[in-house]
């Protein structure tokens, strides 16, 4: 029995003390889960976030857990990384959305590495605690319907025969007819058992094998339907209640689904089998022997919506039985999430085949010690039997009045009144909850309701995996042998070759330094590159005839740089000076947002008057620069006016004023949604992020359509229902009155008088059936304007991001004067074999 409690964040009380200090940690004993939680929050509040916590919780305290996985995020669970290194992250990121962006991936690695430690850091968690979980798990990934992850026999409870027939019978019937729903949805047939014929009699077929101790398998059934060994299916004959061709045309279907090679997948793997799955110590248990914590993860991400309700619907059924067969307890046993809950537990009268018992565990798993904890973003969705069961209620931020009525009333049931809490105050709380801000009800606790944000999950919620993904991630925790290793990262790219301007391979200044070993020597801190008075001098002397053998002393504030050069300078090596200057032009544009910094080392031959030859301005690669001369060679002179301070200042001032003059960037801006192209940033790069942004937004605008629309839907909905029910009322009264022939009669028998009110309360009837008829269509074609006019919105927000790259602009940059400057200048020695300029 676990007895720590689960740690799920930092709380603090609901009004008053806003202070740090009132913060204390937020523990739920693990048996207050047993009455169930329920999750809500619109998209982006945190719910997945909470949900993964609790499951790291209840596994951290070595309560099994069953996830059902309807959205891909869960095995998020299987992202636990316990060294959080760069390096475990790298193979799980997308190597072309990060490109999208302009960044390598081992970068966006380090960095969502750097993210998760310092976010587990702040909730007191380190790479132990992550290490220790995934130590103590034993995950499982089952996928039904595909082979992706681990395939689950979906149909075992039709072919293999359960002992349950002989302990419970209508459990065993429920998961009987669950598998039947699925095997008809297989052929496109009717699923619903209420309705369809198909499933009524192979129900009977099935079931009298399965109580006299036999499987039903396909091909059993099959036989069955060829001859069936029943005379009757209710009050008729089997034949008329199901022709014999008609039989034969379902035998058909069945018979080429069976021969189907994709159907095979739905009848391999683990057997539908919740027990086998969930208690420790069970055969076929995970890590059972290891003693370690099932963690098993159901995912229908990859199936069809009405299959995921088929599928779910018959997981269910089965996780109904087994929890019927276990013992009494008033401890946490288990834990069953069920993220994005919407559309699998709808209220009346919708009724897909999740409900009904989805609807039973919540009202019978307490008993059993089995909690189940619901999440979804649309609470108008939920039945709300199902909410006012819940014990313990998290609502993160709500964005629509109606999801926040909804919530605060559910919320007054499940403790009988609101709790103490002003509805209004609580409504207006929950419309303003930041991201992982959870207002907490909690009936088992006083007081019962605080607000929570929730620690920071031990798992990284990456978002949800592929198809591919799930392969590779159930490859990743199979403890067998012979399995593949798991995805290597990427080794570091080669580091590039330089390359200068116009694709030439530059001389690297370190096999500069190693073929001049006198040069790296003789000015290890080359920056300066201040020449050695005492050698140079000597060596001046020596060679005065073809021009200074030391460089002549560069204006004050210059530098000196020189040309790469060979590691000994050849005959008639000499160094001319050009000016060379590291100039930063500031772009920017404050309406834009945009700060661009353009730096470029310019250079120009120096003309005699000291100014530089602006016609033949180039733009140097600062690798073919060094701070130090070739040993052995010759330097011109400097032009006279250099050597004063005013001459240098011009030379500065002439490049400065060269560069104001020709800079100019076009940067690609997209006004309305704020983006800027960024520096060096590619534009198809950046127009893909323009569509990711577009994107994000229409997925925003499009659940603001959809929350806008919806309580309007609701409210004709059931305007549509009142006047149906009305007219049906009608209907049955005017069918109920003697029509005008019965009113004639009744004039004959009974007198005129009775006849003439026998007519007046027909035609009151009849108008009242007018009436009703009208009220109805009138609404009917009110909702279906309704929906075409949310379709519409939907559909022109579905065209933003395909069309983002229209609002794409260019933008001219210039820089102002003062926005020019210089970083430094240099008199740069240039390399010649000729005689001096
Ligand atoms: N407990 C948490 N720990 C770390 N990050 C979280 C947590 N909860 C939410 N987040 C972050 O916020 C984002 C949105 O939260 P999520 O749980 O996916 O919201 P919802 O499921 O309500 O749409 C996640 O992608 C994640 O980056
Ligand atoms: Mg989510």
């Amino acid at each position: 029995m676990p007895t720590r409690p689960f740690t799920l964040g930092r709380c603090r009380p609901l009004w008053g003390d806003e202070s740090p200090s009132a913060a204390r940690p937020l523990e739920l004993p693990a048996h207050h889960l047993v009455t169930h939680g329920v999750v809500v929050g619109m998209t982006g509040s945190g719910k997945t976030g909470l949900v993964m916590v609790l499951v790291e919780e209840a596994l951290r305290s070595g309560v099994p857990v069953l996830m059902v996985d309807v959205k891909g995020d869960l095995p998020n669970l299987l992202f636990t990384f316990p060294e959080l290194s760069p390096a475990e992250f790298e193979p799980w990121i997308d190597p072309s959305a990060a490109a999208r962006d302009g960044r390598a991936t081992a970068d966006v690695a380090g960095e969502l590495a750097a993210r998760w430690r310092a976010g587990l850091a702040a909730s007191g968690l380190g790479p132990a605690d992550v290490a220790a979980l995934r130590a103590r798990m034993a995950p499982r990934l089952l996928t039904p319907g595909t082979t992706a992850g681990e395939p689950i026999h979906v149909l075992s409870a039709l072919e293999t025969r359960s002992p349950l027939w002989d302990e419970d019978e209508e459990a065993a019937r429920e998961a009987l007819s669950a598998s039947l729903s699925l095997l008809l949805r297989l052929v496109g047939r009717d699923p619903d058992p209420a309705r369809s014929r198909e499933h009524v009699l192979l129900a009977h077929l099935a079931e009298r094998r399965l109580r006299g101790g036999q499987a039903a398998g396909l091909e059993e059934l099959l036989a069955d339907l060829a001859a069936p060994p029943i005379a009757a299916v209710g009050a008729l004959e089997v034949d008329a209640f199901f022709a014999p061709k008609e039989r034969q045309a379902l035998a058909r279907e069945l018979n080429t689904l069976l021969a189907s090679p994709t159907f095979a997948t739905w009848r391999k793997g683990a057997p539908l089998d919740v027990a086998g799955w969930l208690e420790r110590g069970a055969p076929g248990a995970p890590g059972a022997d290891a003693g370690k914590t099932p963690a098993v993860i159901v995912s229908v991400a990859h199936l069809e919506d009405d299959e995921r309700l088929l599928v779910l619907g018959l997981l269910f059924e089965q996780l109904l039985s087994w929890v019927r067969g276990l013992s009494g307890t008033s401890d946490l046993r288990a834990l069953v999430v069920f993220d994005e809950v919407f559309g699998f537990l709808p209220p009346h009268p919708a009724s897909p085949p999740t409900k009904r018992p989805l609807l039973a565990l919540l009202k019978q798993a307490r008993a059993f010690g089995v909690g189940v904890v619901l999440a979804t973003q649309n609470p108008m969705d939920l039945d709300y039997k199902a909410l006012s069961n819940a014990g313990a209620w998290f609502v993160g931020r709500l964005q629509t009045d109606a999801d926040r009525e909804r919530v605060v009333e559910g919320l007054s049931g499940s403790d009988g009144g609101a709790g103490g809490v002003d509805a209004a105050a609580l409504s207006a709380t929950l419309k303003a909850l930041p991201p992982r801000t959870f207002f907490v009800r909690n009936v088992h606790m006083r007081p019962t309701s605080l607000l929570a944000e929730t620690r920071f999950s031990l798992s990284w919620l990456r978002g949800p995996v592929t198809r591919r993904e799930i392969g590779r991630l159930v490859r990743s925790i199979s403890p067998a042998p012979a399995a593949p290793p798991g995805p290597k990262s990427p080794s570091a790219p080669p580091p590039h070759a330089p390359v200068g301007p116009g694709g030439t391979v530059v001389l690297d200044p370190r096999h500069a330094a190693a073929a001049a070993p006198h040069a790296a020597s003789a000015a290890p801190h080359a920056a300066s590159a201040a020449p050695q008075p005492a050698r140079r001098s000597k060596a001046a002397r020596a060679d005065a005839g073809a021009g200074a053998a030391a460089p002549p002393q560069p204006p004050e504030g210059w530098r000196s740089l020189y040309a790469h050069a060979p590691a000994a300078a050849p005959e008639g090596f000499r160094y001319v000076p050009w000016v060379a200057a590291s100039v930063v032009a500031h772009l920017r544009d404050t309406k834009l947002g945009v700060a661009l910094n353009q730096r470029q080392i310019l250079a120009a031959p120096l003309l005699s008057d000291g100014k530089p030859d602006l016609a033949r301005v180039t733009r140097l690669d600062p690798a073919l620069l060094s701070a130090s001369p070739a040993p052995g060679a010759r330097f011109a002179a400097l032009p006279v006016p250099l050597t004063k301070r005013s001459g240098a200042l011009a030379a500065a001032r002439a490049l400065r004023e060269h560069v104001y003059r020709t800079t100019e960037a076009a940067v690609a801006v997209h006004k309305e949604l704020g983006l800027t192209q960024g520096e060096g940033e590619p534009l198809e790069a950046f127009t893909g992020r323009c569509r990711a942004a577009a994107a994000r937004r229409a997925g925003a605008e499009q659940q603001e359509v959809t929350g806008r629309y919806a309580p309007r839907i609701a409210r004709l909905r059931e305007r549509i229902a009142a006047a149906k029910a009305r007219y049906e009322q009608a209907e049955a009264e005017v069918a109920a009155l003697p029509g005008a022939v019965g009113a004639a009669i009744l004039g004959l028998v009974a007198g005129r008088g009775t006849a003439r009110r026998a007519e007046t309360q027909r035609d009151k009837a009849s108008a009242r059936l007018e009436r009703a008829r009208q009220e109805w269509t009138e609404a009917d074609a009110a909702l279906r304007d309704l929906h075409a006019a949310q379709a519409a919105e939907l559909a022109a927000l579905e065209q933003l991001p395909l069309r983002a790259g229209e609002g794409i602009e260019t933008k001219r940059l210039v820089p102002r004067k003062n926005d020019v400057e210089v970083d430094f200048i240099a008199v740069a020695w240039a390399a010649t074999l000729a005689g001096p300029a």
